[in-house]
């Protein structure tokens, strides 16, 4: 299959913070559409390998990178990378919702105001934020609320909204680094359930200390151990027919 049935493509990626090794040659591949699900033993690099999809592991001075990152087809190394269209297509959710202390409304214009050259009239901020609550299955709930602090929403209302105000810029990826840790166990199935709407749509990478959450939510799953890709394969295969010993002893729950 063409590299293009991939949103997310690395080859021989390594990394390291100063002289210690995170990731170890990694060759990994996010189809498009799906739900690819990192999971692994604390430490082992998830989160590190997802910061690589937006380069904000740049932000550390110490990181050294080698190897190579396609996203859509695209080195996202290359020069003419500019790193603000690159986030605006990359979206990140993080394990605590992290609303701007703003309104509702406000939270989802935000990234309007900063990525649109043009500026955007009220009926058309409107709409977007109208299509935004709706997508992640918030209207109902909040479009008599758009005026209210987003951090006085419920836990699972803030993180729904966090991911809606990555959809008004049109991502095509996003990245969600144990998005349901700080949930309860309703609010988790929220999520999850929102997620499996949102994928197809979008190319989703979750990382996920939950096996049981990783089998319920994601099309495919990538099991690491100390900075290398173990295993990656569907799902189902992985947990029921896992080829590697080490993920094996893993997901029995031996280890991590
Ligand atoms: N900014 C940093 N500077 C130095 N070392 C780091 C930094 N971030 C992570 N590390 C180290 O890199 C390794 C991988 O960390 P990472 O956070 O990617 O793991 P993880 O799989 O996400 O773990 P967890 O499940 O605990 O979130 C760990 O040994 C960690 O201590
Ligand atoms: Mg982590």
């Amino acid at each position: 299959m063409s590299d293009l049935a991939y949103s997310i493509v690395t080859r021989d990626l390594s990394l390291w913070y100063g002289e210690f090794q995170a990731l170890r040659s990694v060759s990994f591949k996010a189809r498009n559409g799906l739900i690819t699900a990192l999971i692994g033993p604390s430490g082992c690099g998830k989160t590190t390998l997802l910061r690589c999809f937006n380069r904000v592991n740049e932000r550390y001075g110490n990181v050294t990178t080698t190897g190579e990152i396609r996203l859509l087809g695209k080195n996202i190394y290359d020069e003419d990378v500019s790193l603000i269209e690159l986030r605006k297509s990359v979206g990140m959710v993080f394990q605590r919702p992290n609303p701007l202390p703003l309104t509702v409304y406000e939270n989802i214009v935000f990234g309007l105001h900063i990525h649109s050259p043009a500026r955007l009239n009220a009926s058309a901020l409107d709409e977007a934020v109208e299509q935004a609550l709706t997508d992640v299955g918030l209207w109902m709930d909040l479009k008599d609320k758009q005026k209210s602090k987003a951090t006085s929403l419920s836990l699972d209302q803030q993180q729904k909204l966090c991911i809606a105000r990555l959809l008004p810029l049109k991502p095509e990826i996003i990245l969600m680094d144990e998005p349901c840790s700080a949930l309860d166990v309703e609010a988790t199935r929220q999520v999850e359930e929102l997620m499996l709407e949102l994928a197809g749509r979008y190319t989703i990478i979750i990382v996920t200390h939950n096996m049981a959450q990783a089998k319920r939510v994601s099309h495919e799953c990538a099991f690491m151990l100390m900075g290398e890709l173990i295993e990656h394969s569907r799902t189902e295969d992985l947990f029921i027919r896992p080829l590697d010993k080490r993920t094996a002893e893993y997901i029995e729950g031996r280890f991590g």
